[in-house]
């Protein structure tokens, strides 16, 4: 099999049917993908690249995301792109401005002639002779199109950001009223006076109650097991403060140094590392978690006490960064229900243990599907089973099944499929590994022996 090299070739042949070859395809116009373009563009000049877009527009999950409030959930001044600083506010910021920002930013560096929009992949192959991929995309107007790529760089989300996970609960073509789920959320609905249940208590359920409750709606939160909870302002005072902050900046901790930092800490020992941090913000907030326990929401540190970083790094899930939707659940301006759902009525949803919740609305912020399946879906369920689950430290905690790994499985590596690496996370992580994926690829484009950790041994698949 001919190296994994990145070769110049000429994008398009001479004859039209010839699928046009470039040297990295993108797959997904969000913060990770318009980020690694940057450094694609500025460290691999002459290489070819484009970037396959399944929406009309640039953003992502951000682009994709219009329920009422979204924001971001952690200081933005801190957490833009290096090369293009966060200026425009010091603090969260809404959905809208975050994709001012990547919009402007592609614009500048002019990423966004490189986006082919309406382009949803739908199957991938990889020729081992040739060391290529044939990427097939399907257009808004239903014609295909095919591209030849030495690298596939999937930036389409840690998660399947587009396919919600929707448990079936039974009752529901009988239900009366509206059903929503976050990815696909109504323009410009009235909520005024309507009963709201929102099933689900981590992050898109708060965000959403929340947003309802600021529209007039009546909402109740369906609460099935404990979630993590943490203000936002506490976490980036407490946990991130010395990395990510004015003060931080002062003392000579440039964000580039801050990422290193956070990069170059062993997953083994962080752990270990965090349960003193979240200790501390336990007591500081001692009166948010009793008035919020005191309402009766079920919560959690983490199995092992190391909080929200952890859960995010085992599972990306499980948790709630606070920015304003806590204090309506301690208040009960936002309703809190314990239990599980057994099935809805034409007119309300039912718990497990009888009690009923009328509802003119429900929303289903359960969670989304797997990378795994958005492989299985974007190249094919071969690759999917090749290389694995994608995303989580082994840690043998919930959602995220050991053996140890030491990495995050499969991403910003190589993989065991040539060719093939994965990109996201949260917007420090976007940031940070955007440099280091398009300096990888770099290094195969100079021909430079680059070793790495190891590729991710293959113990789950589906
Ligand atoms: N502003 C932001 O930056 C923002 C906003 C939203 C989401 N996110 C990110 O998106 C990711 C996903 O967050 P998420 O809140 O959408 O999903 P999530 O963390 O997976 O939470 C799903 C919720 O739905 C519940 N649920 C699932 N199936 C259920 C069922 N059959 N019956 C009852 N309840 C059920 C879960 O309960 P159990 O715990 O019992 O399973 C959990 O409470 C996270 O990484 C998060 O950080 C970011």
């Amino acid at each position: 099999m001919p190296p994994e090299t990145l070769t110049q070739t000429p994008g398009g042949g001479a004859d039209p049917a010839e699928p046009e070859r470039l040297d990295v395809l993108i797959i997904g116009a969000g913060l990770s993908g318009i980020g690694s373009a940057h450094y694609l563009q500025e460290r691999c000049p002459g290489k070819t690249y484009a970037i396959l877009e399944a929406r009309e527009a640039i953003g992502g999950t951000w682009d994709l995301f219009r329920y009422p409030g979204i924001r971001s959930d952690s200081d933005m001044h801190t957490l833009g792109y290096r090369f293009r600083p966060w200026t425009a506010a010091k603090s969260i910021a809404d959905g809208e401005s975050i994709l001012d920002y990547v919009r402007a930013t592609a614009r500048e560096a002019g990423i966004d002639t490189k986006v082919r929009f309406g382009h949803r992949v739908i199957k991938s192959s990889w020729s081992s002779e040739e060391a290529r991929w044939t990427v097939t995309a399907e257009r808004a107007d239903g014609t295909e199109v095919t591209i030849s790529a030495a690298f596939i760089m999937n930036c389409s989300g840690y998660y399947r950001y587009d396919e919600g996970f929707t448990p079936e609960f039974p009752g529901l073509e009988d239900f009366a009223g509206s059903v929503i789920h976050p990815q696909h959320w109504p323009e410009e609905p009235e909520y005024e006076g309507k009963r709201v249940v929102v099933i689900g208590s981590n992050n898109s359920a708060h965000d959403i109650c929340a947003a309802l409750w600021e529209h007039g709606a009546d909402v109740t939160m369906v609460q099935r097991s404990s979630t993590h909870v943490v203000r936002s302002d506490t976490l980036m005072e407490i946990a991130l403060g010395d990395l990510y902050s004015e003060q931080a900046v002062a003392a000579g901790v440039s964000t580039e140094k801050a990422d290193m930092i956070f990069a170059s800490l062993p997953y083994r020992i962080l752990a270990g590392l965090q349960v003193p941090v979240y200790e501390q913000i336990r007591e500081r907030d001692a009166d948010f978690y009793a008035r919020l326990e005191a309402a009766g929401f079920q919560h959690d540190w983490g199995e092992d006490g190391s909080g929200l970083f952890m859960k995010y790094l085992r599972r990306a899930s499980g948790y709630y960064i606070d920015v304003g939707a806590s204090e309506l659940v301690a208040s009960g301006q936002i309703k809190l229900q314990a239990g599980q759902v057994d099935h809805l009525t034409r007119d309300a949803v039912v718990l497990a243990d009888g009690t009923e919740l009328p509802a003119d609305v429900v929303v289903y912020a359960t969670g989304y599907e797997s990378m795994n399946g958005a492989v299985a879906d974007l190249i094919s369920p071969e690759v999917a089973d090749r290389v694995g689950k994608v995303w989580g430290l082994g840690s043998g905690t919930a959602k995220d099944p050991g053996p140890w790994e030491g990495e995050e499985r499969n991403m910003w590596r190589p993989t065991q499929q040539p060719g093939l690496w994965f990109h996201g996370g949260n917007l420090h992580q976007s940031r940070h590994y955007s440099l280091y994926l398009a300096l990888q690829l770099k290094a195969r484009a100079e021909g430079i022996d680059t070793p790495v950790y190891g590729l991710q041994e293959v113990h789950h698949t589906h």
